[in-house]
């Protein structure tokens, strides 16, 4: 039987209430599948950086290399300056273990209300291939005479081939993988961006001549968000930069009934990867057994399926789309469902 070390970071917020419903359903499908695990916790987060002072220590990086895989529940803390924790852990996290993939389906699973009238689950179900390393995430630029009349603030895009082919490679290989309407579209600007999308777009054509059999499209980033609503059958996969990425995965969230159930990977697909729900930690909600769980099991499910416990994540989503027609979980929305947190995790643990 195969024993997999997974690490968890349960985070601030909310993140502990979802991890524990996430590991719940670990738990029942692992018995399932026939496989076993062992969990090791570790404390960072917003919570552990104001007694610390600590946000993610090269050690625990070092120690996150000898896993198999990162289960995160969220990170972010309504006294701590923004930026400290989403650079000091989140993206710290991402950059050292070149997690250079994000990986965010898009799914409306039956029985989930999405907002756009007339779309539904036959209409709704693609996954955006997130750069996840460069871009402007990088953190390169500066600022001059700051507070002045004559400030100057640079952030620049930085674009390498190799960051940027990775991706697209990974992006073309995954749609093969995926076999739907093999059809992959590359969303950046290139009429505006002139360098940096154009790198993108002479790497994607020169990829695409190994991929015969996938078809390829190409849409700037403020039409993919017009299509994402209008017609979001026309996506199967989509490419795209980091920042890019990140802003059209929420409205991907969205359509797909929200953030209680949208789930992302951070992949490096030679290394340690990070699974998470893409929602935050939700102070307002911390500790009342009323968030909705489904994207932390999703997200374990996204796990399993990336340490190559294909079954048991079949399993989770199986579970998933039963407990979702069966009509016990009202909306997706905290405080909405009609049962609490840890019935949610039950009911999908009862289901695997
Ligand atoms: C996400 C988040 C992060 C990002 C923040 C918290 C740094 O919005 O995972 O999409 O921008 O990548
Ligand atoms: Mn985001």
């Amino acid at each position: 039987m195969k024993t997999y070390r997974i690490g968890v970071i349960p985070g601030d917020g909310t993140g502990p209430e979802v991890v524990r419903e996430g590991l719940k359903v670990l738990e029942a499908v692992s018995k399932k599948s026939a496989f076993s695990y062992t969990t090791t916790f570790y404390p960072f987060g917003g919570e552990h950086y104001l007694k610390t002072g600590e946000t993610l220590p090269d050690s625990a990086i070092e120690e996150f290399k000898k896993l198999d895989a990162l289960y995160l529940g969220a990170i972010g803390h309504p006294e701590v300056k923004p930026g400290i924790l989403e650079r000091g852990i989140l993206l710290k996290l991402r950059f050292s273990l070149d997690q250079y993939i994000n990986l965010r389906p898009v799914k409306l699973y039956p029985g989930v209300w999405t907002p756009i009238k007339d779309k539904g689950p036959e209409d709704i179900d693609f996954v955006v291939v997130r750069e996840n390393t460069e871009g402007l995430y990088v953190g390169a630029g500066g600022n001059l005479h700051q507070g002045t009349p004559y400030e100057v603030a640079i952030q620049e895009s930085i674009n390498t081939r190799r960051g940027v082919e990775r991706c697209i490679r990974f992006a073309f290989e995954f749609t093969k993988k995926r076999n739907k309407k093999n059809k992959l579209t590359l969303c950046g600007k290139t009429n505006v961006l002139t360098y940096a999308f154009d790198l993108w777009e002479r790497t994607f054509q020169e990829v695409a001549q190994e991929y015969p059999n996938i078809k390829t499209d190409y849409a700037h980033v403020d039409a993919t968000t017009m299509w994402m609503v209008k017609n979001p059958e026309w996506f199967d996969v989509i490419v795209t930069d980091n920042m890019f990425g990140d802003i059209i995965t929420d409205l991907g969230a969205m359509i797909q009934g929200g953030m209680g159930i949208a789930a992302g990977g951070n992949i490096n697909p030679e290394g340690v990867s990070m699974f998470e729900p893409i929602g935050g930690s939700a102070p307002k909600y911390t500790g009342k057994n009323v968030i909705n769980p489904l994207a932390a099991i999703s997200a374990m499910q996204m796990l399993l399926s990336h340490i190559g416990e294909e079954e048991a994540a079949q399993r989770i989503e199986q579970a998933i789309i039963k407990a979702l027609e069966s009509g016990k979980i009202k909306s997706m929305s905290a405080g909405q469902m009609g049962l609490n947190t840890s019935e949610v995790g039950d009911l999908i643990a009862s289901l695997v």
